[in-house]
């Protein structure tokens, strides 16, 4: 991405759209649906790397239900901000999901193709049961019809970084969600 320095590092952040406390309380919600709906269940939560790794890191020491965890990786990013398209698996879950409740934890739903990927092939595996919580979803963006079971924040038509999320690797250790200044050289 080539940031020259501090100066520009802090320009890019454009405002912050969702603040570390809407973030908690909005946590502490879907945790209490996952540890409802699955009643004192097992379940497996699956994040997508690397962007959800910041989520499912707070929403795990929220779930109550005897829990799992398994990562993936996928990657249809880009150059820069633009989406390339194509999505590509470069790492593959070790569990078995055929003996699992399945709840994949999402950074953000964009074009839509990631999770729409992940959750054939995922499906394809039959598991017991399969749900999708996002913490983000940009609903006008979407190429591919796929609609999450749960999102946490409907946010506009903007690139975002922060809890996770980055441009051009950076950003991710923000505690909050911004918008990215793509002028802000
Ligand atoms: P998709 O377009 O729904 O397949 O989204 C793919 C991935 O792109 C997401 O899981 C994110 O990791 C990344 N992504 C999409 N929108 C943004 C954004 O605004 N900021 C940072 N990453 C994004
Ligand atoms: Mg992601």
């Amino acid at each position: 991405m080539g940031i020259s320095g501090i100066d520009e590092y802090n320009r890019k952040i454009k405002r912050i759209l969702i603040t570390k406390e809407e973030i908690d309380e909005a946590l502490d919600k879907a945790a209490s649906q996952i540890n409802a709906l699955y009643d004192g269940r097992p379940v497996l939560l699956v994040s997508i790397l690397k962007g959800a790794f910041v989520f499912m890191a707070d929403i795990c020491r929220r779930v109550t239900v005897p829990c799992e965890i398994g990562f993936m990786c996928a990657k249809s990013y880009y150059s820069g901000t633009v989406s390339a398209g194509a999505v590509k698996i470069t790492m593959d879950l070790e569990q078995d999901v055929s003996c699992y409740h399945v709840v994949i934890i999402e950074d953000i739903v964009d074009t839509g193709r990631t999770l729409s990927d992940v959750v054939k092939l995922l499906k394809g595996r039959s598991p017991a049961s399969l749900t999708v919580i996002t913490l983000l979803d940009k609903p006008s963006r979407r190429v591919v019809d796929f609609t999450p079971d749960t999102a946490l924040f409907t946010i506009p038509d903007c690139f975002v970084i922060g809890y996770g999320l980055d441009c051009g690797e950076y950003y991710r250790n923000l505690p909050y969600i911004a918008e990215y200044n793509e002028e802000g050289n």
